[in-house]
């Protein structure tokens, strides 16, 4: 088999044959193909595109690049939930145990953030001896034991996806529905759960911003889950306003623990409770929305989350780290908040060291934006609207130039607008 040709064959829009795809894989992840050539036919992917068939055969090579979890040793059944990633998304803090409590099992595996949008290891991170990284036989005890487990993915996982994504990050190749199809659900099949939830995220503070492009990707995502046999829906959530009120990782823990207790913020809480009566409906768990409410405001989830916490070393006695330098953003007219854009209060938190910008960099655990007020909101002006955290007062004047124009005061309260957009699913 030549490389050469198969670069060819898919510039010049014809279908690659199942051997070529298994071909390309196998030999780029062992280091049989120069980064030039696997960039080459992943941009000329990006043009022509791949069809049901070939995406079918292109993410079963990567999940079969590694090793599948096998997770028949779990009594419960199994179901996770990804989000592509939005601004303040702590979802999968409340979520994992709010459907432990009802009998399902959770084998999270997730990753960390680049760029505007936080990863849930990191804001798991941000409590003190919490530990992502588990052995195989660590995450099952986990997960058997307390129902869920959060924590990374691990290098046996997919491992075509991680040195394929690299390549994509740094030669414009990230932008391929088919691409990022097969990224996200290699790593989830292969994760080895029977059923599937993805909360895809539409607006200004998501990865695929416009409606269309979001819908084309849950719609090939689940269809890519049903092809692999794993059960598969997708939820079209709202991202043009930071989901809750506090954007940057220990913040985001501390919305999770009021969110566990019943007193969480009502947008978090509401894609949180549609995302798991999601997740139980496909494992046929029987459930109801009141029993889901009544897990979070009478400590059951909160409790179930404690566990999982403290079975990965974290210890949640003390407080979470504060950040030493904050600084207030107050509204500069009374009225009524309109607008307040995610991707803008997303790099804000980033400027204030909530995010990386590279893999290897670091993230502070304290910085990020809490947001006072959120569309609908009365103000009155001067009221405080925004607080920056920061370890490092310097990071505030970035931090405040991304956050100029990303908010509208006016005499009317905007129409309000669904949090779940639509349902995608079988
Ligand atoms: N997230 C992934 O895991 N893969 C992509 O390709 C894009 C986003």
């Amino acid at each position: 088999m030549d490389i050469v040709d198969i670069i060819r064959a898919k510039r010049d829009g014809a279908r690659l044959t199942d051997e070529q795809i298994r071909f390309f894989i196998d030999a780029y992840t062992r280091g049989g193909v120069a980064d030039e050539q696997a960039s080459a036919l992943l941009m000329a992917i990006v043009w022509r595109s791949l069809d049901t068939a070939e995406l079918t055969t292109w993410t079963a090579a990567m999940i079969e690049s590694g090793k599948r979890l096998d997770l028949s040793g779990i009594d419960a059944p199994t179901v996770d939930k990804h989000s592509t990633g939005g601004v303040g998304d702590k979802v999968s803090l409340v979520l994992a145990p709010l459907i432990a409590t009802q009998g399902a099992a959770d084998p999270m595996l997730s990753g960390r953030g680049l760029g505007h949008t936080g990863g849930t290891l990191d804001k798991l991170e941000a409590i003190p001896g919490w530990r992502a990284d588990l052995d195989r036989s660590e995450l099952m005890t986990v997960l058997r034991n307390v129902g869920c487990v959060i924590c990374a993915a691990g290098g046996e996982l997919a491992p075509a996806d991680r040195k394929l994504y690299a390549l994509r990050d740094v030669t414009g190749t990230v932008e391929s529905i088919p691409l990022i199809a097969s990224s996200i659900m290699a790593k989830k099949i292969a994760e080895g759960t029977g059923a599937l939830v993805l909360d895809v995220k539409v607006g200004s503070g998501a990865f695929l911003p416009d409606a269309a492009s979001a819908r084309e990707l849950a719609e090939t995502m689940v269809r890519l889950g049903a092809a692999h046999g794993v059960k598969t829906s997708a939820l079209l959530t709202n991202m043009d306003t930071p989901l809750g009120w506090a954007a940057g990782n220990a913040l985001e823990v501390r919305e999770a623990l009021d969110a566990l207790s019943g007193t969480g913020p009502k947008d978090l809480v509401e894609v949180t409770i549609a995302l798991a009566e999601e997740m139980l409906a496909l494992t046929g768990i029987e459930h109801t929305r009141s029993g889901l409410e009544a897990a979070l405001g009478d400590g059951t989830a909160r409790r179930k989350f404690k566990d999982m916490i403290a079975a990965q070393g974290g210890d949640l006695t003390g407080p979470l780290r504060d950040a030493p330098e904050q600084f207030v953003i107050e509204s500069p007219a009374p009225g009524y908040l309109r607008r307040l854009d995610a991707r803008a209060v997303g790099i804000a938190a980033w400027r204030l060291g909530a995010g990386r910008a590279r893999k290897e960099d670091p993230v502070s655990a304290a910085a990020g934006v809490l947001c006072l007020k959120k569309p609908g909101d009365e103000v009155t002006e001067g009221e405080p609207l925004l607080v920056l955290h920061a370890d490092d007062a310097r990071r505030f004047g970035p931090a405040r130039a991304a956050l100029e124009g990303a908010f509208d005061i006016g005499a009317e309260p905007p129409e309000p607008r669904p949090l779940v957009l639509a349902r995608i699913g079988p």
